[in-house]
């Protein structure tokens, strides 16, 4: 890695947080002192924004790394804090969520009507003989029973396991197995891309397999039929009519809150543990700093499923916890037409958003005019997360969403890490476009080389941290042995991230991506997102995705599929001549070195339902090799599709 190129390190545009936004900002450059004089101290200090049962008799645990308990002692109710403490606080009339339907219904729920739902699903999951402890899979659209049913299960301590509404029977039958699941909450379906999808029937072959599954809990959301077996239950026949009267008891700061698991590329998920008191420390904490929440005033959207980490931290628990007024969308951002999500920020008026680099090339690519048609003039706060943002995307963000007025937040995190880790802070940080900047007050970050010494400023390495962390994972469920082998054992007492990073010559952090996604050209380390980073910069092109290929002179040669933007003529001669001009750019910008072996235009390319570049898929393209496992692609004729351009593009 220290070979790496240092293109990024040239980065040298700097976006200071507007004035008005710094002087009444949440958190202040003071934080990051108070951490670093006393970090134990810092966190009982947020830990004190919650409401705790019983107080914590001592903050951390870290006696039998890397096991860590935090808040020992403390008792409190994850649902209590994020519901009944604002509706006891005369707050129960303020909007919670409004949600907005992909067909265009809308609902608007308040924190009294969501404290009324919850308790009504708590009191039905334990009519349903569910208790403390036993695990419910959540399979859901986004309609807002997918967070009444998160809310209950943390209600009454049982540990929710939500697998993403797009997932296959194998993948949900597979993680209800391994958490030895009691009950499913799924519904009929939901809306995507204009149609109804179906989630019940992919429930009903999974069920078939999983004999721990006593009752299917179903939400009628889209009306479509569907079959109806001895386990199922409807919704509104039992949560609705289930006495809305439930008094939060308080659980272990240390009781498992939920499991989560990520697809690692070809091993079983890791079934990821989040517990109680720390994860809801932390998230509501960084809720609270990196979007300056003002939950009077603001009105918050992250754009993120429920599926996801992101959904669990950055729609559930964190803007409930802190009393938010939020978006929740339920379907995709070009349906019915491509300014969808600039629809909903001009029609609620949104003050921060939330989304991902993948989506913010998306709409990139789709042309700046889409968003100039609406009135943005509400945001103040824009936030990425996901993968590294490219400078280019970064500054269209700021500039064609911010009106180069909204400091843009890169948030950096991990589902292991549970809440934000590294991001600029908005009223503090001058942010530099593409950076994630530095470790948040209390985190400690560091980028390491393989002896796992520190790198100067100037280097780069690996990304480890070096203490523990509220909102870190406990273990991977079932697997202790597995969790110290995934996380804890390349460096001696530090947790490794999986990700390549550099510190610049100020200090920053600039994350390059998984470090599987290094290529090793002629015996230079070069980072997969350097040489997209470079693409992207070129004014013709919007999305770029880069993979090493075997080469017998080079070891890998550098293979890049890149999507041109829209107003770009890219058949025939002209798309000879802009793949030569591409070449010339990414050498002119990183070095003759990192000048890729071949460049194809594509019209789509490969990823996740989570937005990840499938690169593996790539690399079999690139090495003419047939494609391995493409069942979590997000869209399964992209890979047709990029195979024919491959042939004109050569
Ligand atoms: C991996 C974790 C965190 C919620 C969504 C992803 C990459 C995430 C950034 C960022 C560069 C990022 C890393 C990380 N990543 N955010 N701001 N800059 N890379 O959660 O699916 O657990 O993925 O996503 O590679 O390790 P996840």
């Amino acid at each position: 890695m220290s070979e790496t190129l240092e293109n990024l390190l040239q980065e040298n545009r700097q976006f200071p947080p507007p004035e008005a936004l710094a002087a009444e900002a949440n958190v202040t450059a003071a934080a990051y002192d108070e951490a670093a004089a006393d970090r134990l101290g810092f966190w009982e200090t947020q830990a004190r924004r919650l409401t705790w049962a019983t107080p914590w008799e001592s903050v951390l645990d870290w006696s039998k790394p890397p096991f860590a308990k935090w808040f020992v002692g403390g008792q409190l109710n994850v649902a209590y804090n994020c519901l009944d403490r604002h509706v006891e606080a005369g707050r129960g009339s303020k909007v919670a969520i409004h949600w907005e339907g992909e067909p265009g219904d809308t609902r608007t729920i308040t924190y009294a009507e969501l404290h009324r739902s919850v308790c009504q699903a708590a009191n039905a999951l334990t009519a349903l003989g569910v208790t403390a402890g036993d695990r419910v899979a959540i399979y859901m659209p986004m309609i807002p029973e997918a967070a009444v049913a998160m809310l209950a299960c943390a209600r009454i301590g049982a540990t929710h396991s939500v697998v993403f509404g797009g997932f296959s029977v194998d993948a949900l039958s597979g993680r209800i197995q391994d958490a030895s699941a009691k009950v499913v909450i799924t519904a009929d379906g939901g809306y995507r891309r204009g149609k109804p999808s179906g989630l019940k029937s992919i429930v009903d072959d999974a069920v078939a397999l999983c004999p721990t599954i006593e009752h299917v809990l179903v939400v009628r959301r889209t009306g479509q039929e569907v079959a109806w077996g001895d386990k199922d239950l409807w919704w509104h026949e039992t949560v609705e009519r289930a006495s809305p009267e439930h008094v939060a008891q308080p659980f272990d700061a240390e009781h498992p809150l939920f499991i989560l698991y990520t697809s690692g590329t070809t091993a079983k998920p890791k079934g990821i543990l989040h517990t109680t008191g720390g994860y809801l420390t932390q998230v509501s904490y960084t809720h609270h700093a990196v979007f300056d929440l003002k939950p009077d005033t603001d009105v918050y959207w992250c754009t993120a499923d429920i599926g996801w980490v992101t959904g669990h931290s950055y729609i559930v628990y964190g803007p409930l916890s802190n009393g938010a007024t939020q978006i929740m969308y339920e379907g995709t951002p070009d349906t019915p037409h491509k300014g969808r999500f600039w629809e909903i920020v001009e029609k609620y008026k949104v003050t921060i958003i939330y989304t991902a680099p993948t989506l913010i090339r998306t709409m990139m690519k789709w042309g700046d005019d889409i968003p100039a048609k609406f009135d943005l003039s509400s945001l103040r706060i824009l936030g990425s997360v996901g993968e590294p943002i490219n400078p280019e995307a970064w500054m269209w963000y700021r500039k064609h969403i911010g009106r180069d007025a909204c400091p843009v937040v890169d948030t950096w995190w991990q589902t292991e890490t549970g809440g934000v880790m590294i991001s600029p802070l908005p009223g503090v940080t001058a942010a530099k476009p593409g950076s994630a900047m530095s470790p948040l007050p209390g985190i400690s970050a560091d980028v390491v080389d393989d002896q796992g010494q520190s790198v100067p400023n100037g280097g780069g390495g690996y990304l480890v941290l070096r203490e523990p962390w509220p909102s870190m994972l406990r273990t991977i469920w079932g697997d202790d042995q597995r969790f110290i082998d995934t996380y804890w054992s390349r460096f001696e007492g530090m947790y490794f991230a999986g990700d390549g990073a550099k510190r610049d010559n100020d200090g920053h952090l600039w994350l390059l991506g998984r470090v599987d996604d290094v290529m090793l050209v002629s015996g230079h380390n070069i980072s997969t997102t350097e040489v997209e980073s470079a693409l992207v910069s070129h004014p013709s092109v919007a999305e770029a995705a880069v993979v090493g290929a075997t080469d017998p002179t080079t070891g890998q040669a550098i293979v890049a599929f890149t999507i041109p933007r829209g107003h770009v003529d890219s058949e025939g001669a002209a798309g000879e001549a802009l793949i030569a001009e591409l070449r010339n750019h990414v050498a002119k910008t990183l070095g003759p070195i990192a000048k890729p072996r071949q460049i194809m235009l594509v019209a789509e390319l490969p990823k996740t339902r989570s937005g990840k570049i499938m690169r593996r898929l790539l690399r079999d393209v690139a090495e003419n090799r047939s494609l391995g496992d493409v069942t979590t692609l997000q869209d399964s004729t992209v890979m047709d599709l990029i195979a024919s351009g491959m042939k004109s593009g050569k």
